[in-house]
């Protein structure tokens, strides 16, 4: 692999994100992994992230020159970059010109990490500090205003570095940047495809089982559903899929899962139908944390049923996840080459269920898995769902559950989605909730008659990951469609509202 030692910043998952863009593979590990680690894993290259500290600042995270004696291509980003220039010899100053935005570069030399480049560009910065002398056998090949040294490389030792941020979408040639380091001075060839991880996913997977059996449980959203169907592909019928139908999905989905997903991957599913018991659960609750934890418990007992059915059937071993990357670099977890993890006691299961993991996504990010979805074969419309949250319309639902409102909210969210998606806006908008006010009702006039019913609101938001988000500037075409048509298609609802608030000081959930 390539590894991207993470200094602290937010940067480190995106550059990981770009080499893979390259068709390289690419992990994360922390700057504290002693060199000799790092040399273990057998690495390709090694990049070196931006990070929020100054070389010189108290506690800095320095580098351990060992690392530019080992032959082992170095490429240094930002932070990096300056961190490589003092563990070389050269210099880094504190000279008062700070950078941070957009900003011209002018290139004085293309080498190789500009070939082909145009000589001005515009660069994304942040940086104080900056380096006034690149270290000796290296050759300077840009320049900005605040940073003397923009961009260094030695082809003999294949070493580079630059001080700005090739992997964010503000620098227009950061990828090529990227690429040609990879490809030109590190010599790595661009192979890894979603082809390749699936080879190698099905092959470790098989190793690992054996003759045994498997066990997941479906969703309906998008993780669960890759990971069962990469681990069919590895052990066909010895993979059993769970379905705990807890009727809180929105129109169709349940079907999707059902029908669809059956129909593409082949796949042996158990349904258990339990719409009935989660409503009863849910009956006269209306506090939106008693209707997760009610969910979450009943979710549990349901799935240790079926568990326990499949059991007295055939004993089963391993149990599959779909961990994704962010995940495990969030939990601080290695990666390594292995994607299984021991676990005995699986999220509340209890003990004398005994279930080894198999986590065939640990190494990918969201987007990649959606490639290896279509790669199996799953139906695009479940590949590029939405996120969903797991206690469903219930906590859209602002009140208590009823089947009926439930019956309410799906038509008011189907009609969205599907105009939504006819305007090709869906891939583009993160999540859009349809929120039912269910204890509100208001005065309308429709035909002759006065009506008093219920507000919907519209929650589209636009993010990156969930932690934040921004309301989305939809069309005002496209809302007024679709207030027309659920004002006049779905029962009960006479008054359509959009949600402006961002994330903070909103959530995207109502409740
Ligand atoms: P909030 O509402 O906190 O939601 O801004 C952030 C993201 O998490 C989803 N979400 C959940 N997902 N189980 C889930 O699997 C849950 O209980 C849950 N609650 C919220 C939400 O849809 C959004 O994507």
């Amino acid at each position: 692999p390539v590894l991207v030692v993470d200094y602290g910043a937010q940067y480190a998952q995106l550059i990981a994100r770009r080499v893979r863009d390259a068709r390289v593979y690419s992990e994360i590990v922390p700057h504290s992994m002693p060199v000799a680690e790092m040399l273990a894993r057998n690495p390709a290259a090694i990049i070196l992230s931006g990070g929020p500290a100054s070389v010189y600042a108290e506690g800095a995270p320095t580098t351990d020159p060992a690392l530019f004696e080992a032959g082992v291509p170095v490429f240094g980003i930002c932070y990096g970059f300056q961190a490589m220039t003092v563990a070389l010899g050269g210099t880094v100053e504190s000279t008062g010109r700070r950078e941070f935005g957009g900003t011209p570069l002018s290139v004085s030399e293309p080498g190789a990490l500009f070939a082909g480049l145009p000589a001005a560009q515009s660069v994304w910065m942040s940086h104080n500090d900056s380096v006034t002398k690149a270290p000796e056998g290296f050759t300077a090949t840009a320049s900005s205003a605040g940073a003397a040294v923009a961009a260094f490389e030695d082809r003999d030792r294949r070493l580079a570095g630059v001080q700005f941020h090739p992997e964010v979408a503000h620098t227009p040639h950061g990828q090529a940047v990227l690429r040609h380091f990879l490809y030109e001075i590190a010599g790595i060839a661009p192979t890894w495809t979603m082809s390749n991880v699936i080879e190698e996913q099905v092959a470790a997977i098989r190793e690992t089982v054996g003759d045994k059996q498997v066990l997941c449980a479906l969703s309906g959203g998008v993780d669960s559903a890759v990971a069962a169907a990469l681990v069919h592909r590895a052990i066909g019928d010895q993979l059993t899929c769970v379905f705990v139908d807890h009727g809180l999905l929105r129109a169709g989905e349940a079907e999707q899962v059902e029908t669809d997903y059956v129909a593409s991957t082949g796949i042996k599913l158990k349904v258990y139908d339990a719409a009935e018991q989660f409503l009863s659960e849910l009956a006269g609750v209306t506090e939106p944390e008693t209707k997760r934890k009610i969910i979450g418990r009943e979710f549990i007992r349901l799935f240790e049923q079926a568990a326990r059915d499949l059991e007295a059937e055939n004993h089963i071993d391993f149990l599959v996840q779909g961990t994704l990357y962010p995940d495990v670099v969030e939990s601080g977890g290695g990666t390594g080459t292995a994607n299984i993890k021991s676990h005995h006691n699986v999220g509340g299961l209890p003990d004398d269920l005994k279930f080894t993991l198999i986590e065939p996504l640990r190494t990918l990010f969201k987007d990649e898995v959606r490639r290896l979805g279509l790669e199996l074969g799953l139906p695009e419309a479940m590949v590029y769902r939405q996120p969903f949250p797991g206690p469903g319309l219930a906590i859209r639902i602002i009140g208590e559950v009823t089947a009926h409102r439930l019956e309410i909210l799906r038509a008011a969210d189907a009609i969205a989605r599907a105009e939504l998606t006819a305007a090709g806006l869906d891939r583009s908008v993160w999540q859009f909730p349809v929120v039912l006010l269910a204890d509100v009702r208001s005065v309308g006039v429709q035909g002759d008659g006065r009506t008093y019913g219920h507000p919907v609101v519209l929650r589209p938001v636009s993010s990156e990951d969930a932690m934040t988000a921004d309301w989305s500037r939809l069309p005002y075409d496209l809302l007024a469609k679709i207030s027309t048509r659920i004002t006049n298609e779905v029962e009960d609802v006479n008054r359509v509202t959009l949600d402006i608030t961002s994330k903070p000081p909103g959530t995207i959930e109502w409740e």
